[in-house]
């Protein structure tokens, strides 16, 4: 019963989507199972760059059914919006390619509202959220007053809780926040006008799941955002509501834990971060720059959902050591290797200072890491472009002896390389 869990490990963005993409080429089916659309994953198909935030990536691919587990939030709005650039972009898919958990909670206008008054009222402390109503949505859900998508069945109970959540909302709005409250006939009326389209792609997605590993079918798990956003297991608060990791998967599609095969972690050759909290490993001014990018690449470091550059540093392996425990990694992929060409040195953060001591684990996880200082390793960089390489033993001395050193520090195999966008620009260990 083969399930591949795809997941990043680190404050997202790792480049999943493209390793998503690559796996799917020979999965049946690929299901999101936690968040909504916060994500943002590119997907570089020749001359073709799809961003999609919801709808799980690898439906990019002729042959594959996609689920919206019952994890995820979803915005009825972006469900189309996504469907229909699908679409213009010559990738069709209808109600039967493509399944949405009755469990999964619905993102109203209203959850959106609230986490825009929430941000501002917490000034210099913001999360730096993408504004999508991500978090009010799983507010609702733990306080069980969600609205859930298999809820759309009955029109006019749906619509009758819809009026009621909003007019709830707006009480907060203007009591709690002082925030602009929403016209409960009229958002209602036209948030209910998407939502109830969603009725033909409503499915029970874990009898789905299910059924597809019972006939030997290979299911991917694709998550979204990163193990150190992750709600329980991340840089608390300064992460996102869902589950993020690999334990995630199974609440988050209804599934138990017996047909995994492989725990795939995706992480980039470097850090990134978008949104506020620590960064020990952070770096600024010209290396910063050179390692974002300009932003005139779909590739470059600028946030997917939001277009706000991304703060950047050197590669973090106690934090990466950390997300191999929490995930129970098999595998490794490093992605964007190739942005490293031409550094004359590079570093790896290998341990923390702080508190009194010297930390390759941290005694309370990633948590107050603004006490930490990083301590690095230095190794020499390379000067060679990678772009065009796809055999492992053409990589340069010196990636080797990076990738190398990763993999010693984190006790996890690195499966692939990636050395540019394309789906052709991945190397993979022989
Ligand atoms: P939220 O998920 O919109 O509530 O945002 C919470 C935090 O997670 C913020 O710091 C966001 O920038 C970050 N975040 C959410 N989704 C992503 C993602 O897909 N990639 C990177 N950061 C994300």
């Amino acid at each position: 019963m083969p399930l591949q869990i795809i997941l990043g490990t680190q404050w997202g963005d790792e480049g999943k989507g493209r390793v998503v993409d690559l796996f799917s080429s020979r999965a049946d089916l690929v299901a999101r199972y936690n968040g909504g659309d916060n994500a943002g994953h590119t997907v570089t198909v020749g001359s073709q760059t799809f961003k999609l935030h919801l709808i799980p990536s690898g439906i990019v691919h002729a042959h594959t059914r996609g689920v919206l587990g019952s994890g995820m939030v979803v915005n009825p709005v972006t469900f189309f919006t996504e469907l229909d650039s699908l679409r213009a972009s010559g990738v069709e898919v209808d109600p039967l390619r493509l399944k949405l958990s009755y469990a999964a909670h619905l993102i109203t206008p209203a959850h959106k509202a609230l986490d825009a008054a929430q941000e501002a009222s917490r000034g210099r402390e913001k999360i730096g959220t993408t504004g999508r109503g991500i978090g009010p949505a799983y507010t609702d859900k733990a306080a069980r007053q969600g609205l859930r998508a298999g809820e759309l069945l009955d029109e006019s109970e749906f619509l009758e809780k819809l009026r009621a959540h909003i007019a709830a909302a707006n009480r907060v709005l203007e009591r709690l926040y002082q925030a602009p409250t929403l016209d409960v006939d009229r958002v209602s009326a036209d948030y209910a006008a998407q939502a109830l389209r969603l009725r033909p792609y409503l499915a029970d997605t874990g009898l789905l799941v299910h059924q597809a590993l019972a006939e030997g079918r290979i299911v991917l798990a694709e998550g979204a955002q990163g193990t150190l956003l992750d709600l329980d297991l991340g840089t608390y608060p300064f992460v996102t509501s869902s589950a993020t990791t690999s334990g995630g998967v199974f609440s988050g599609l209804g599934l138990g834990l017996r047909p995994v095969e492989a725990i795939i972690g995706v992480t980039k050759a470097f850090q990134t971060r978008v949104g506020s909290g620590p960064f020990p490993s952070e770096v600024e001014g010209e290396l910063a720059e050179r390692l974002r990018g300009t932003g005139s690449n779909p590739w470059d470091e600028f946030g997917t959902t939001t277009g706000r550059p991304r703060r950047v540093g050197w590669l973090d392996l106690v934090l990466l050591r950390y997300a191999a425990r929490v995930n129970g990694l098999t595998d490794l992929v490093i992605t964007k290797l190739d942005v490293l060409s031409g550094l004359p040195e590079l570093r790896l953060c290998t341990a923390y200072r702080g508190g009194g001591g010297r930390w390759e684990d941290l005694p309370f996880g990633p948590t107050e890491l603004e006490k930490y200082s990083a301590e690095y390793e230095v190794l020499p960089g390379w000067s060679e472009d990678l772009t065009g390489i796809r055999r492992w033993a053409q990589l340069p001395a010196a990636a080797l002896r990076y990738l190398e050193r990763i993999e010693t520090a984190v006790g996890v195999p690195i499966r692939m390389v990636s050395v540019g966008p394309e789906r052709s620009q991945i190397v993979e260990r022989g």
